[in-house]
């Protein structure tokens, strides 16, 4: 039976994911970016990085498993390359941090390749690149993840879900963002559907036999996404976010539910780029939104209602719940407000 829905608005719940990750232990500073990561997932619908996952992070930060006093530094390695130390904080103040470091160095070098070095899970990472977009440049971002994917061809898991997100600014309104997990689909859809007493298709993961699930409960492994091309894709940011950074890679990498105690050691990648230093950035601005303009033009196929840009329907999403509210788990809502 599908599980009770609850809406809250988006400051409230904000607020409920603050107060859960300080009353747990982690320092204000760090409750306030995760906080904001956690509703910027949801508020866009990528509930699998958003609420259902509140009780993880508290889990993890009363077992220790975050540094939660951490010494964090930048180091500078050459003319336009860097490495954030993030001493495994928790992920998503250190991926902001390390991308704040990035866009300055861009906006004055032209690029900048940031490595993220030793920190925990860092969330929905299309924020990371969307931050850049703010600012006026171009930029990716990739991130390691623990092993729970199967290799194409193969019958255990290797890789993690290893994520890229893409945003661009165009010359008015949001950013395009293109943010995906490698696989068919991310695991945080996995933990929604569980939460939300929904089945799943069975062409996003396998059961501990190596066979497709629709069953949430019985998943033992994801799938990459478009068989060997999602399998190569996510094999390439394991060596951009882990082995360019000497970090563990593949099933090296540290499981994220095994022990929480553990710190988790994971990499990130940010690559930024000022437009401004490869032409003309309004004329840049300008065909990008020209391209948006173009894509909205294109006659929808059937079954669809338009062609949206990456992104964008994410962003419709914010003003569908900003009218009814996010929609939570009533088990996860009465976590949060026990
Ligand atoms: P998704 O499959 O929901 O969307 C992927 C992309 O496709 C998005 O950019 C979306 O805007 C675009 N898209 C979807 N439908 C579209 C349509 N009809 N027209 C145009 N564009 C469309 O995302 P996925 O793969 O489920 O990832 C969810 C989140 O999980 C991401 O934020 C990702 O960063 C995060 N993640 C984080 C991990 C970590 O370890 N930190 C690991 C894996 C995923």
């Amino acid at each position: 039976m599908a599980e009770e829905l609850v809406y809250v608005p988006r400051e409230a719940l904000r607020q409920l994911f603050f107060t859960q990750l300080v009353n747990s232990g982690l320092p204000e500073k760090f409750s306030e970016k995760t906080a904001d990561l956690m509703i910027f997932a949801d508020e866009r619908g990528i509930h699998s990085h958003g609420a259902v996952r509140a009780e993880y992070y508290s889990n993890r930060i009363k077992a220790k498993g975050y540094n939660l006093q951490p010494t964090l530094h930048f180091e500078q390695t050459g003319p336009c390359s860097g490495i954030y130390h993030g001493d495994n904080a928790i992920g998503h103040y250190v991926a902001y941090k390390a991308m704040e470091e990035a866009i300055a160095m861009a906006k004055h070098k032209g690029i900048a390749v940031v490595g993220v070095k030793e920190m925990g899970h860092s969330g929905a990472i299309g924020y990371y690149a969307r931050q850049a977009a703010l600012e006026g440049m171009v930029a990716l971002t990739v991130c390691q993840s623990d092993p729970m994917v199967v290799p194409f061809g193969g019958a255990k898991p290797y890789f993690g879900t290893n994520p890229i997100a893409f945003a661009t600014p165009k010359r008015e309104g949001k950013p395009i963002l293109f943010d995906m997990a490698t696989t068919v689909q991310a695991w945080g859809k996995i933990l929604d559907a569980r939460s939300k007493g929904k089945m799943i298709p069975d062409t996003w993961a396998v059961d501990d036999q190596g066979e497709p699930t629709t069953n949430p409960h019985a998943v033992a492994a994801l799938l990459p996404a478009a068989g060997p091309k999602g399998y190569g894709l996510m094999m390439m940011i394991d060596i951009l976010a882990g082995s360019l950074l000497g970090l563990p890679f593949g099933q090296h990498v540290t499981s994220m539910y095994k022990d929480l105690s553990e710190y988790r050691r994971l990499g990130q990648l940010h690559i930024v780029i000022n437009p401004a230093f490869f032409g003309d950035a309004d004329r840049f601005l300008a065909q990008i939104s020209q391209m948006v303009d173009e894509l909205h033009a294109i006659p929808p196929s059937k079954g669809f209602d338009q062609v949206y840009y990456p992104g964008e329907i994410q962003e419709m999403m914010i003003e569908k719940y900003r009218e009814s509210g996010i929609p939570v788990a009533k088990e996860i809502y009465d976590y949060l407000t026990q």
